[in-house]
């Protein structure tokens, strides 16, 4: 099945039911269902059986042999949630599973036209009743409580009753593994049930976490076409409906209702959860899926991106696009976790992985869902100062590494709290929200202060030696090398946060110097301390080493030895589940771009002869064992001119989960591998860079395609992008002021709409 908007695997062998789970996940930046069937597996195959809400988090405690000073006490995680997936269907005292029986046909899609997730199934019971059943689930785009599940039953060959079972379970624990770093570690217990209601055949389930005491709800309800006998039964845990239909032909429509509220957004989550069920239930499935289909069609107008060429790859990259926006938050209390809501894969937390792979998306494409991750920072800002003051900094704010609700997540500080290049990526996303959309009002209410805030750390960490300003014990992107001093990546990294706090100093003191020196006085930012950030960041020390003529990624990095690629066999990939980090660290081997994401992200601080170096010098040491790495190698690829080797980098990318490249799928799919899809074909082979007065493309077709569309939102203008073998077309709807670089020269829209060029 495959018209570029739909997934599909039909797979029921074990490892892919894992992978496809997290595939198949259902979210709408508030929950997030895995792809679990309804009536379960049998009982010997492993499940991730889980639900999510973003931000919904329990507080634990972090076990240290050695704890040392300021490393965190506690970290937040996401919890599993009440399950509310469970239905099974029982003819004649058979139970219907795809394990048992006969399955004449089985098929499972995700409609990302619809929305929708689909299992289609023509089963024979053991004793010869047949049966088609066509499941579907949404997690409603425009009311994010909602998880709606529906079953069409036809009954083939019989017309005795049919009883449904349906349930609500808040018997469920997180999802361990000791021996990965990248998933969640003890504490599997973290959720308890409160209560247990059935009000007018609603039914309820309240459960809250130990520590943190936060409560969610699920509340079911559920509609049905014929005539049935309902009743229920009650545990300490659960609370199940046996739905016991009338005889007869008819297609059974049974659709079943939950409401998932909780007190991090709700006042009453317990009554808010009745109250929404009974006014969101009065709606069919039908009328659900059309408001779906209403909302994606507005994002698919600016979102979609066609290639020319190559089906499999069109419907990948689709994919990505949508579980960008399946997994976003919607309010600003929440982000977008490593894994989305697709699994519990890294805990739940939000990394830098937002505001350097994931934010360019949703800046370009969906500026107001971007402003709600950059509030987000906004909110945690108080905490950022408060770890700022634990890690002994007097002035400024310290963004965790990895976080909920503001703390430091992570006990490993070598590649955790070391990296605080976090801070100058907050800032520069919100200098690039700034350029894309010209949004000063948003600028100088919510970015100003964390700009300055995160500027004022490298004045803490950082220091003058032989007229540069450096930066020492640091890490940088790649964790394959740890607290080494003058990171090239963090370095120029932090100029850039300092000389924006610099210009959004003076930018302020001309259009709201009242709002400035209201801010100045909050803070106690002084023009002496503004003067500081601009020496700071024009003495920059950014390494560079003569003889090989790139940026060197350290101080130290180009004298160590170089790993021994030859002799580590594939098995030992990725490095940090075979090797200890010292180890790694004492050899020249990176997990992830470094210098290479610099190069792209602050192109105009190096020139092409060393950024292409550099790419030269670092490719061949690079393992890519981190999800965040081919994107930047595909992007900066496109810029050299190593056509085939982008393209090569981008396939890596694109198909990351669906073919489940690293493995590891079943823990949730890589999110910020997702926005780097988007970005290696709209700033690679298209070459877009958001410039301080103007946009500028340098389109570089792969072989492979026809045609490359897509477009983008600039200044509040849709642009619409055009590609093919011979010539570039730029469209706008109107005429505006928007000035256009195509391949170095410079075009405008002031008189017209569209722009053609022949490549
Ligand atoms: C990467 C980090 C990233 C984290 C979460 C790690 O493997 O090295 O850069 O932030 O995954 O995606």
């Amino acid at each position: 099945m495959s018209n570029g908007w739909m997934i599909s695997d039909n797979s029921l062998d074990i490892k892919e039911l894992l992978k496809n789970e997290s595939i198949f996940n259902i979210s709408n930046g508030y929950i997030g269902i895995r792809g679990n069937f309804e009536e379960k597996y049998p009982d010997d195959y492993p499940t991730v059986r889980g639900s999510y809400i973003n931000a919904l988090y329990e507080e634990v405690s972090i076990p240290y042999g050695e704890k040392a000073y300021a490393f965190p006490e506690a970290m937040q995680k996401i919890v599993n949630i009440i399950d509310a997936q469970d239905i099974n269907i029982i003819v004649n005292g058979e139970g219907f599973s795809l394990f048992e029986g006969t399955v004449k046909s089985f098929q499972r899609y995700l409609d990302m036209k619809e929305g929708c997730y689909v299992r289609e199934i023509y089963w024979v019971s053991p004793l010869g009743k047949e049966l088609k059943l066509k499941i579907s689930r949404i997690a409603s785009l425009k009311y994010l409580e909602l998880f709606a599940i529906n079953y069409e039953i036809e009954k083939v060959n019989f017309d005795e009753d049919i009883t449904i079972i349906s349930s609500i379970n808040g018997d469920v624990t997180n999802f361990t593994d000791d021996n990965d770093p990248r998933v969640a570690a003890g504490h599997s217990h973290i959720l308890s049930v409160k209560s247990v209601e059935l009000e007018d055949e609603i039914m309820q389930i309240a459960s809250e976490t130990h520590n943190s005491k936060n409560l969610v709800t699920v509340t079911t309800k559920h509609s049905l076409n014929v005539a049935n006998d309902i009743s229920f039964e009650k545990t300490d845990t659960s609370i199940k409906a046996i739905i016991k239909t009338a005889p007869g032909k008819a297609i059974i429509n049974f659709t079943k209702y939950n409401v998932y509220t909780d007190s991090r957004r709700y006042k009453n989550p317990l009554k808010d959860g009745f109250k929404i069920v009974r006014e969101l239930s009065k709606m069919t499935f039908e009328e659900l899926k059309k408001l779906q289909s209403d909302f994606l069609k507005e994002f698919w107008s600016i979102a979609n991106i066609s290639i020319g060429g190559e089906d499999k790859l069109q419907q990948g990259l689709r994919y990505n696009l949508y579980e960008l926006l399946q997994s976003v938050g919607k309010d600003t209390i929440s982000n977008i976790s490593a894994k989305g809501l697709s699994g519990e894969g890294y805990e739940g937390h939000y990394f830098w992985d937002t505001e350097i792979y994931i934010l360019p998306f949703f800046t370009l494409c969906c500026p107001k869902l971007a402003k709600n991750l950059l509030k987000y920072r906004y909110t945690i800002l108080d905490s950022a100062r408060l770890r700022a003051r634990e890690m002994g900094h007097k002035k400024g704010a310290a963004y965790p590494w990895r976080t909920i609700v503001g703390g430091e997540c992570s006990s490993y500080f070598p590649a955790g709290t070391a990296q605080y290049h976090i801070n100058a990526d907050i800032a520069y996303s919100y200098v690039q929200y700034y350029l894309a959309t010209g949004d000063f009002d948003f600028i100088k209410e919510f970015g100003v202060e964390v700009i300055f805030e995160t500027a004022r750390i490298w004045l803490e960490i950082g220091h003058y030696h032989e007229g540069f300003f450096k930066i020492d014990d640091v890490t940088g992107p790649d964790e394959y090398t740890a607290i080494i001093n003058n990171n090239y990546y963090t370095n120029v990294m932090a100029k850039h946060n300092l000389k924006w706090a610099v210009r959004l100093y003076n930018e302020l003191l001309l259009k709201d110097e009242e709002l400035l020196n209201e801010l100045c006085e909050k803070i106690a930012l002084t023009k002496e301390e503004v003067e500081t950030f601009e020496k700071a960041s024009d003495k920059m020390y950014l390494p560079y080493d003569e003889e090989l003529k790139i940026n060197a990624q350290d101080d130290s990095f180009l004298s160590k030895a170089i790993w021994d690629f030859e002799n580590t066999p594939k098995e030992n990939y990725p490095l940090l589940l075979h090797y200890h980090p010292l180890t790694i660290y004492r050899y020249q081997v990176l997990k992830q771009a470094d210098t290479v994401l610099a190069h792209f992200l602050l192109e105009d601080e190096a020139s092409l002869e060393t950024i292409k170096n550099s790419y030269d010098y670092y490719e061949k040491l690079t393992t890519h064992d981190s999800s965040l790495s081919c994107a930047v190698y595909s992007i900066m690829a496109s810029k050299i001119g190593y056509i085939d080797k982008a393209y090569d980098y981008f396939m890596e990318t694109a198909l990351l989960d669906l073919e489940d490249t690293h493995g590891n799928t079943k823990d949730g799919v890589h999110m910020a591998n997702m926005g780097g899809t988007w970005m290696s074909i709209v700033y690679g082979f298209a070459g877009l860079r958001i410039k301080e007065d103007h946009i500028s493309l340098n389109p570089k077709l792969p072989k492979h395609w026809s045609e490359l569309k897509f477009s983008f939102k600039y200044k509040g203008f849709v642009i619409a992008v055009k590609v093919n073998k011979d010539k570039t077309e730029v469209k706008v709807q109107k005429p505006c002021s928007i000035n256009l670089k195509i391949n170095g020269r410079l075009y405008s829209f002031e008189n017209n709409t569209s722009i053609e060029i022949l490549n």
